[in-house]
Formats: structure tokens, C-alpha cells, sequence
């Protein structure tokens, strides 16, 4: 039960990295970090590497789809026979195509992911994960600033640039450069820049773990002083990650489930901090098996294999397998186990903070919410309600609407709108009970102001329309039952509805 994202972007799409700024001075690491899937993460679309496909029907919803190149654009094709066609341009690809690649398209300057992307293994497009269940077609999925947030780098209101930066794990580059760029450096005693290798380990690991660890549920601190996280600061002071109180070696592999994996080696648990991600990955370019191997053999030397000391060691001890939820994948078990392990349970009962430190009631509150253990979501986060908490009051406001308590969660809704007029959610649920309280104005005010801020919720635009035209205003429930199938065309209740209003 995550909180929908009301925020949509709406974008200057940059299709080069900031990187170029270091290259001055660091050629030899920007040449090599370019080609990394990193820093190949996401970026427009306008290479040829963007593969087409002809006309294909995708069976769970019935959709005619195709997929076109025209020029340095990619254009997808969607129809249903007798119901409705359109096109959309995807112009932001998210994903450097090792398993596959999701792409992004624009209506009304407002960024939405799209339902195909392409899988790499099959070489073909398909539904995106987390569209391959639903039975309609779905154009209407803002993209979700945590997609971004991990793929795509300096990302503000108006502009973000392609794929994983430099800053990203070295923070700020301006200061480094201007003092680089002066005489007297060498009487410096701070150069200005982040060098992860030179923190302390937490803070070390929180570099790599902004965008590799997600565990079951990570959920974004509560801060009076809104500050963000950069390179160098404790992660864990951000953003808390939960994982499954459970052995993490029996885990499922997930796509960010890298860290829990290794926290859960035999390797990592006598070796403790000294091993990190680094210790067998180059942030910089990619490594051979050679290397990896290398790197396993600087430790076992005294007790080498009792199976292939010489062999392939990550053939055998850190298999491949795919990641839950995302088909054709398949990702490395970081586990390193002595023969490979069948995944257990995917979900149990109880969380447990990943990094050190007691995580704060309200924390742990949303983060059963996420997991939906809804009995002590409700529980914990009553316990720790603070008033100008936008995150934990929307989210209990949430459990009780869910559960029927209207009175419980109307002053919380109120409270978050007061803090925050631009959460779409919370005004699309506060004007559902207003409507049924009877306040029709009320109602379609907030109703107008989420749409304001999500052009694409159907729900919303089809309560407004009902709305509208329970007050006598057809002309006006029209033009809202239209915006909504320009939207989302696949909702064939609402082209019925069209259809009765224009006879009537
Ligand atoms: C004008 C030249 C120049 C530019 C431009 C420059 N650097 Fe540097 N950088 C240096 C020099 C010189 C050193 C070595 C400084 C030292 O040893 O204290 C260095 C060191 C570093 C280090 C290692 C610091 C440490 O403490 O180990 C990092 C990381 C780094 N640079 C990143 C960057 C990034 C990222 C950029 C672009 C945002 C950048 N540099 C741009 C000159 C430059
Ligand atoms: C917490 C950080 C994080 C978030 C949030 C995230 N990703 Fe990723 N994503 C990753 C990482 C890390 C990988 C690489 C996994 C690997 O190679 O093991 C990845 C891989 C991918 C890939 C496959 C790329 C390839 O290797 O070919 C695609 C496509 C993708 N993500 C799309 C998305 C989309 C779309 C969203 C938002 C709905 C999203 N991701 C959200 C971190 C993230
Ligand atoms: C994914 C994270 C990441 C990115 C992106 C990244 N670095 Fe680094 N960088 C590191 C880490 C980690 C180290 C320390 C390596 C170690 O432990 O040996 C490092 C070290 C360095 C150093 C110190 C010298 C060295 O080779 O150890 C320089 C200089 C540097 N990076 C420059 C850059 C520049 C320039 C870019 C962008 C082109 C960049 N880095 C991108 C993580 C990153
Ligand atoms: C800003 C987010 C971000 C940070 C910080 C980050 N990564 Fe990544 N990393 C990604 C994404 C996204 C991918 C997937 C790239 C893709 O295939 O699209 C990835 C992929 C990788 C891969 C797989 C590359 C391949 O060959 O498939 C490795 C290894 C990796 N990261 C290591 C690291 C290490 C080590 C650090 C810390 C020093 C780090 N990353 C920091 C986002 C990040
Ligand atoms: C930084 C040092 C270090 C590195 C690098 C390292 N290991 Fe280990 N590994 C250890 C330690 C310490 C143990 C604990 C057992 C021991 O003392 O030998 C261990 C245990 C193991 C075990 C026994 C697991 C079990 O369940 O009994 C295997 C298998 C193994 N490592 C394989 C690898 C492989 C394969 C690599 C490379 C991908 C690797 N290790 C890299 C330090 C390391
Ligand atoms: C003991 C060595 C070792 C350590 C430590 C290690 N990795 Fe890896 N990692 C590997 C190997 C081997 C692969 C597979 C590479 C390949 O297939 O080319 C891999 C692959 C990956 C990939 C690509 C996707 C996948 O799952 O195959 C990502 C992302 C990644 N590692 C991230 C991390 C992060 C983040 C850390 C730190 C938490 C880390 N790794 C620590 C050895 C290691
Ligand atoms: C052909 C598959 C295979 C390859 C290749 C392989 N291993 Fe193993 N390794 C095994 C198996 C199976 C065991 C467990 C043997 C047992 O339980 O009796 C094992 C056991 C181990 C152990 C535990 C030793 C102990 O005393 O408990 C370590 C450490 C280890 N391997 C490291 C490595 C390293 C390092 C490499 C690369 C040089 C490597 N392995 C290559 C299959 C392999």
C-alpha cells in the first residue's frame, strides 16, 4: 500500500552527463566510467540502439501494440479494434539495457512510464514490470521520482541529466574544481571532494546503498530541516531500509538485493567492514571474471576450495539466478554460499532495520505499511503521530479511510493538504468523503486541484464528472469524461458514459 506519487516531472531532458566537467583533469576515469551500464542508466532517445518491432497483439489486455523508429524518435502505436488508437513518443529511457530498458513518454509537458519496454534476453518489447498484471491497458502512470532518483542524476523541478553521475557518489564537484584549478593547491588541507574509500564504513556503504539497497521497504526519514542526502553523510540518516527478519541468504533475489545478500555471506560475516562492494567492483568500468576471481583468491589462500581451487570460483559460489517480479532478468546471488541455495519465503511477519540503530516508531510504521502488515502500521504510527509529519500523517490518514474510520482520517487529510495543497492523494481521498458528506463544492474543488497536479487520475476525473453533472452541468462532465479517455483510453465505462450524456 504505497502512497500514490503525486509529483510529475516536467523536465528539460539533458542528454549528456555533467561529467564532462571532470574530464579535464580525470580523462582517463571519465573514458572508462562512459561505457558502464551506471553511467549508461538512463538518457533520451536517440540512438539507433532503440530497437522497433512490428505490430504484435499482447494477449492480457488485448492491445494491438507497435512499436515505430522515426528519425531519432521511437513512437508507440497502441489500438483496440472499434474502442480506441493513439500514439505516444517515448523519449527517456530508463534502464542500460543489460536486462532491458523502460521508457518514459510526455503528455501535456508531464512525464509517464510506458507500458512496454524492451527485454534484452528475448530481444523484443513487452509489458513493463508491474503492468503485466493489470487487465487494462495503463497510460497513466506518472513516473515515480524514486525511478530517477536511482537511475538518473541531479534531478530538480525543471531538468535532470542522463545516467549516474559522478556527484552521485563524490557529491558536489564545484568547490573540488575551483580549488583544483588554483596555484597554491598543494597547501590545501582539504581538496574539496568526496572519496568514498576514505570514509568511515557506514558512511561508505551508504554511497553504493543509496540506489542498491532496498530491502523490503525503505522509507524516507522524517527531517524538520528538509536536508537531502550527498555522498559523506550517513545514508541511514535519510532514509531507514527494512529488511525481512529472516536469514537474508534464503532471501529472493531482487534487482537492489545486493546488500542484504553480502551482509549474509559467509565471507562478509568474519571479514565484517574490509568488505565492501568496492573490494570486488571497480566503480569506474566493468571487470573481467578474471578479476572477480582474483578478488576471491586475495583471501582464500590458507583454506582454498576443497572442490576447484583453480576453477571458475563465481561460476559455483555466486550462481545467477532472476530477480522476483522482473522476467528475463537474472542477477548474481551475492550470498557467495557454498552450493546454491533455494530462495524461502518471500514475506514473513516481522521487519527489522537493516543498518545499526534503533529506527524510530514512525519509521518502522510506514514501512509495515509498505509491506502491508496494516494491523501495526495503524499501531505504530498512531503511537508516533507529529504534527507536521506530511509522510506519516497521509499514511495513517490512508489505513483508516481504508478501513472505513472517515472521522480519523479527515482532520489528517486536512492536516497534509495545509502542509503540502500539491498531495494529489490526499485530495483525491478527502474529496470522496466530502462528497459523501455532501459537500458537492468541496468535493470538486479538490478534486480540480489533484488533477492540476496529476492530469491522469481517472478515478478522480470520473468523480468530478459524476459530480459536475449531478450539480445540472453536462457541457461540463463531458469535457471531464473526454480529458479522461484522452488519458486513458482503455476505460470502456467511461466511453459509455460519453456516449449516454451526448444522446441525452
Ligand atoms: C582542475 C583539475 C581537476 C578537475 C576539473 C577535477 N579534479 Fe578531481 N582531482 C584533481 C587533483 C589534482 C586531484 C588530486 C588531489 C589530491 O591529491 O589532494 C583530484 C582528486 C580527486 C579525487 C580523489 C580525492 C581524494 O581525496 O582521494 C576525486 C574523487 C576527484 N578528484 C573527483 C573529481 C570529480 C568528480 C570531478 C568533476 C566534478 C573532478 N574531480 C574534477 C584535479 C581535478
Ligand atoms: C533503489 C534504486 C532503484 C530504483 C528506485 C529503481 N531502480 Fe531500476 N535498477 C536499479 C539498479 C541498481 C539496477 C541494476 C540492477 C542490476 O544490474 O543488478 C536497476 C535495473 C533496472 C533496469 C534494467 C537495466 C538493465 O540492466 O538493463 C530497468 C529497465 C530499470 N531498473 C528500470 C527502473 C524503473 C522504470 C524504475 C521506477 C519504476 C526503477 N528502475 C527504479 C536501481 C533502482
Ligand atoms: C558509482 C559510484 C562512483 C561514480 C559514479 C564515480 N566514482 Fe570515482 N570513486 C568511487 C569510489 C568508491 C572510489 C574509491 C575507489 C576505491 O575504493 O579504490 C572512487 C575514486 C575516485 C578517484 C580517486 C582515484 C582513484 O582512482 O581511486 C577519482 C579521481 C574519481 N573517483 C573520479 C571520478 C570521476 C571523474 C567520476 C565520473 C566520471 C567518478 N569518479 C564516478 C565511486 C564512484
Ligand atoms: C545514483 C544511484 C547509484 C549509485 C550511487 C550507485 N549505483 Fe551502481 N547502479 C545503479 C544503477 C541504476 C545500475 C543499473 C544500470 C543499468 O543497467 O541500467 C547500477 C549498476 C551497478 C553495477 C552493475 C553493472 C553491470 O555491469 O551490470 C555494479 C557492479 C554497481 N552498480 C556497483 C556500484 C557500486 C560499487 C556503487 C558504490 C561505489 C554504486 N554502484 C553506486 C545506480 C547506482
Ligand atoms: C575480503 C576477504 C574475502 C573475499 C574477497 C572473499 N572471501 Fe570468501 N570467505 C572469507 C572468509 C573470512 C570466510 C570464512 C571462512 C574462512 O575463514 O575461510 C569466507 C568463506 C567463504 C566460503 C564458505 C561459505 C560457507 O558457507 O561455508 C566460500 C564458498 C567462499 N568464501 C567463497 C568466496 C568466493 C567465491 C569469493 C569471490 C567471489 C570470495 N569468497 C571472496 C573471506 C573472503
Ligand atoms: C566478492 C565479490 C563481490 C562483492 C563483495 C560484491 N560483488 Fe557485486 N558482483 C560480483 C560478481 C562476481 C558479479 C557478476 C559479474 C558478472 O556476471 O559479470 C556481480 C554483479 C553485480 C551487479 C550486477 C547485477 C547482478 O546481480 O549480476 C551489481 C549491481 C552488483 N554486483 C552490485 C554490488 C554491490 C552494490 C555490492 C556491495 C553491496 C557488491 N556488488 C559486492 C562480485 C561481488
Ligand atoms: C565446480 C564448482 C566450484 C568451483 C569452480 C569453485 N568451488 Fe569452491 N566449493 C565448491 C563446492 C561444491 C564446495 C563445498 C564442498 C563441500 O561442502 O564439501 C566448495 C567449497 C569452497 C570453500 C569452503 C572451504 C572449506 O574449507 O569449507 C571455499 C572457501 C571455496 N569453495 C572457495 C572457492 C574459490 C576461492 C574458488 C575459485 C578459486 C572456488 N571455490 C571454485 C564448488 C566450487
Amino acid at each position: 500500500m504505497r502512497l500514490a506519487y503525486a509529483l510529475l516531472l516536467c523536465v528539460a531532458l539533458r542528454g549528456q552527463t555533467a561529467d564532462h566537467a571532470c574530464a579535464a583533469c580525470h580523462s582517463t576515469i571519465v573514458q572508462a566510467y562512459a561505457k558502464t551500464p551506471m553511467a549508461l542508466s538512463s538518457g533520451k532517445v536517440l540512438s539507433p540502439a532503440h530497437q522497433a518491432q512490428p505490430a504484435f497483439v499482447d494477449n492480457l489486455t488485448g492491445t494491438h501494440f507497435s512499436v515505430k523508429r522515426l528519425g531519432p524518435k521511437l513512437l508507440l502505436e497502441f489500438s483496440k479494434p472499434d474502442q480506441f488508437s493513439g500514439t505516444r513518443a517515448l523519449e527517456w529511457f530508463i534502464g542500460s539495457g543489460r536486462v532491458g530498458r523502460s521508457y518514459l513518454f510526455r503528455l501535456d509537458a508531464k512525464f509517464f512510464q510506458s507500458p512496454l519496454s524492451f527485454y534484452s534476453a528475448p530481444g523484443r518489447w513487452q509489458l513493463s514490470p508491474g503492468f503485466d498484471k493489470a487487465p487494462r491497458l495503463d497510460l497513466t502512470r506518472a513516473v515515480e521520482p524514486a525511478c530517477l532518483q536511482c537511475h538518473a542524476s541531479n534531478i530538480t523541478a525543471t531538468s535532470m541529466d542522463a545516467g549516474v553521475s559522478c556527484e552521485r557518489c563524490h557529491g558536489p564537484g564545484a568547490e573540488h574544481i575551483k580549488l583544483m584549478s588554483t596555484q597554491t593547491r598543494r597547501a590545501l588541507t582539504s581538496n574539496g571532494i568526496v572519496n568514498p574509500r576514505k570514509l568511515p564504513a557506514e558512511e561508505r556503504d551508504g554511497v553504493c546503498a543509496q540506489c542498491h539497497l532496498t530491502g523490503a521497504a525503505r522509507v524516507a526519514r522524517y527531517r524538520a530541516d528538509g536536508a537531502t542526502y550527498s555522498p559523506g553523510k550517513k545514508l541511514a540518516d535519510f532514509s531507514a531500509a527494512f529488511v525481512w527478519d529472516a536469514p537474508a541468504s534464503s532471501a529472493p533475489l531482487g534487482v537492489t538485493s545486493h546488500f542484504e545478500k553480502l551482509s549474509a555471506s559467509s565471507c562478509k560475516l568474519p571479514q565484517g567492514e574490509s568488505l565492501t562492494c568496492t573490494t570486488c567492483h571497480n566503480p569506474h568500468a566493468a571487470a573481467s571474471s578474471a578479476t572477480y576471481n582474483q578478488r576471491c583468491q586475495s583471501c582464500h589462500v590458507s583454506k582454498p576450495c576443497l572442490t576447484a581451487p583453480a576453477g571458475d570460483c563465481v561460476s559455483c559460489h555466486m550462481p545467477k539466478g532472476a530477480a522476483r517480479g522482473v522476467d528475463h532478468s537474472s542477477y548474481t546471488d551475492h550470498s557467495i554460499p557454498r552450493r546454491p541455495r533455494p530462495a524461502g519465503p518471500a514475506a514473513l511477519e516481522r521487519l527489522r532495520a537493516f543498518w545499526p540503530g534503533e529506527p524510530s516508531a514512525r519509521d518502522f510504521g510506514l514501512a509495515y505499511a509498505i509491506v502491508n502488515r496494516i494491523e501495526s502500521a495503524k499501531r505504530l504510527l498512531s503511537e508516533s503521530l507529529n504534527a507536521s509529519d506530511v509522510a506519516a500523517m497521509a499514511q495513517l490518514a490512508q489505513v483508516h479511510d481504508r478501513e472505513g474510520r472517515e472521522a480519523e482520517a479527515r482532520p489528517l487529510y486536512e492536516a497534509v493538504l495545509r502542509l503540502d495543497p500539491r498531495n494529489a492523494s490526499a485530495a483525491t481521498n478527502l474529496a470522496v468523503i466530502r462528497i459523501k458528506a455532501g459537500d458537492a463544492v468541496g468535493a470538486i474543488e479538490l478534486w480540480r486541484a489533484a488533477l492540476a497536479v496529476n492530469p491522469a487520475l481517472t478515478g478522480a476525473r470520473m468523480n468530478l464528472a459524476m459530480a459536475l453533472y449531478a450539480q445540472g452541468d453536462r457541457p461540463a462532465a463531458m469535457i471531464e469524461i473526454q480529458a479522461a479517455l484522452r488519458y486513458d483510453p482503455d476505460q470502456p465505462s467511461a466511453a459509455r458514459l460519453l456516449k449516454q450524456l451526448q444522446q441525452k
